[in-house]
């Protein structure tokens, strides 16, 4: 979990909302999200985004260490009747298996934040975003002491220094990328 006051995290979501208005009551909307936990983010994103009865959200998370926050997340889905798809898997056998194509409009990468594992969603999620769309990361800054490899932040700097045609914002610790 991230190492963030309730404050931080309500910020992160204004933030999420401010990037993410553009689909609000919007039809058709498709949102994908890496790293689901009990479900928080992804209510939000229901709650105040996703809110049309034809948008829908994946989300994807292997429940390893807490499998009881999985049935809390199931619990919270259930008020959006079949507009949420919880996957049990880690993202990266999951992206792999995805078809090349442009197909959400916006990805929010919150999963596994050992930079490796960032950057892996990071490459694998950008095949699979529309060209308008948006690729936010959570917990850009974030990194526990002494350990330099759990850090999103060097991850998520080397892939967009290896892209010439994304535009990044930063705000509230988080990033996010949409296509020049
Ligand atoms: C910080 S929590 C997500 C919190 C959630 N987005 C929220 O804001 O309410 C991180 C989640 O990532 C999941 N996770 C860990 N490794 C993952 C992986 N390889 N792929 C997808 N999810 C992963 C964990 O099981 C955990 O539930």
């Amino acid at each position: 979990m991230s190492r963030i006051s309730i404050q931080d995290r309500a910020d992160q979501m204004d933030q999420m909302q401010k990037w993410l208005k553009v689909y609000v009551g919007q039809p058709n909307i498709k949102g994908l999200e890496i790293g689901s936990h009990e479900g928080g983010s992804a209510y939000f994103l229901m709650n105040n985004i996703l809110t049309h009865k034809t948008s829908t959200l994946i989300c994807v998370d292997p429940w390893l260490r807490h499998p009881e926050a999985e049935t809390v997340f199931r619990i919270k889905m259930e008020k959006f009747a079949g507009r949420v798809t919880g996957i049990r898997s880690n993202s990266f056998d999951w992206l792999i298996k995805q078809p090349i194509s442009p197909t959400f409009d916006f990805i929010f990468i919150d999963g596994d934040h050992t930079a490796s594992a960032i950057l892996d969603d990071a490459i694998l999620c950008l095949r699979l975003l529309q060209k308008t769309g948006i690729l936010i990361f959570d917990d850009y800054l974030w990194q526990p002491k002494f350990k330099t490899t759990i850090s999103p932040k060097i991850a998520i700097d080397a892939f967009l220094s290896c892209q010439n045609n994304l535009l990044v914002s930063f705000a509230c610790r988080q990033a996010a990328v949409r296509f020049k």
